[in-house]
């Protein structure tokens, strides 16, 4: 049998680690054995051993050609050498042959690597290519490396402990709100009693999202960051948020400047999602803008993050038919959620409708 070990810091794993793997798996055959480090050579402070195992437990368990090793996060030294790795597995499958895999970054850095000769001479070197990075023809002969068909991704990973973007399996999305890792503690110490408002719309776009063909994970940080701006009360103190209201002033030409008090937290709230969690992506950055009053000609996200903030199962009044609705079809869902907010849940619409963003969309989606 074939055994491909693909090594890697895995912090957290994402759905790059999980394409490369598919992608050496179906090119080579056999089983891909995922075998996380402590640490990486690259960073000293890592999330603690038993997330990171957990995480790629449940990254894999629904593929049949993958496993985990933990040889290495067991093992008595923080760092160890591929080499001995390797020398694990052929000791472990005498009979079978070993791959190693890399990425394209590493495959240039290969010659450094200690005993790379040697990882070279035990191990069938595959290299999955970088989309940014062009490959060492030195070092892909002097090792006999085979080249994957496919591109890896090279930033994943920090995004996603930066909160920029989430490539990741659903599963591991849960597993860090509920063991508080990477970006989570900073989402609570903002939000405070908010907290568990957001995350219940962050998990309620997702399933929207993904029920209806879109983009889950852009649709859950977007959930996640729409209320960004009520972590404060501009009213109280004034000139502690001068470059906030500056923002506020100037912000899309002064389109906002007659905003309902209520409604003035989305505009903040793009505020802060560019300068607090350096989010740059329109889609997610407009979601939060139109979240509270609705817009005219809303996209799937902008529709969705409406939404799911409205019927929120927090809120305490039954939604379960408006969330049913939105499941099944976003554009007809919104129009009965729209509605809904209209008739039922807030009837401070009626009143607050007078912004002219509130105006546009029921006269786009309701006339
Ligand atoms: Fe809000
Ligand atoms: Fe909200």
């Amino acid at each position: 049998m074939k055994r491909i070990i693909f090594g890697g810091a895995f912090d957290p794993i994402h759905n790059g680690h999980i394409n490369m793997a598919l992608s050496a798996a179906k090119q080579i055959g056999g089983e891909v054995i995922f075998v996380p480090s402590k640490v990486s050579v690259w960073k000293t402070k890592s999330v603690e051993i038993k997330h990171k195992k957990r995480m790629v437990e449940l990254a894999i368990k629904d593929f049949d050609c993958f496993s985990l090793s933990d040889f290495e996060l067991t093992h008595k030294d923080n760092f160890v050498y591929s080499i001995f790795t390797i020398k694990h597995f052929l000791e472990k499958y005498p009979d079978d042959k070993i791959f190693y895999l890399i990425g394209g970054d590493q495959a240039n850095k290969f010659h450094l690597w200690k005993y790379c000769d040697d990882i070279a001479k035990f191990a069938q070197i595959l290299v999955f290519p970088r989309k940014d990075v062009k490959l060492s023809k030195k070092n892909v002969d002097r090792f006999n490396m085979i080249v994957l068909d496919g591109e890896e991704r090279s930033d994943a990973s920090v995004n996603i402990r930066d909160f920029k973007e989430i490539d990741i399996p659903y599963p591991v999305i849960q597993y860090i709100e509920e063991h508080s890792l990477y970006y989570i503690p900073k989402l609570k110490e903002w939000y405070g009693d908010r907290y568990n408002h957001v995350r219940s719309v962050a998990n309620l776009s997702y399933q929207i999202a993904k029920n209806n063909g879109f983009n889950p994970q852009k649709a859950y940080i977007a959930g996640f960051l729409h209320d960004l701006g009520k972590k404060v009360h501009l009213e109280k103190n004034e000139s502690e948020y001068k470059d906030e209201i500056k923002f506020l002033n100037t912000a899309y030409n002064g389109q906002f400047k007659n905003l309902p008090p209520y409604a003035v937290h989305q505009v903040l709230g793009v505020y802060y999602a560019k300068k607090e969690f350096y989010i740059e992506d329109p889609k997610i950055l407009n979601a939060i803008l139109y979240h509270c009053t609705g817009n005219e000609n809303m996209n799937w996200i902008e529709k969705i993050v409406y939404a799911a903030d409205k019927i929120d199962p927090c809120r305490g009044y039954d939604s379960s038919k408006l969330i049913q609705a939105m499941m099944e079809d976003l554009d007809k869902g919104f129009v009965t959620v729209l509605k809904a907010n209209i008739d039922y849940i807030n009837p401070k619409m009626k009143i607050t409708g007078s912004n002219e963003f509130t105006n546009k969309c029921i006269d786009y989606y309701l006339k």
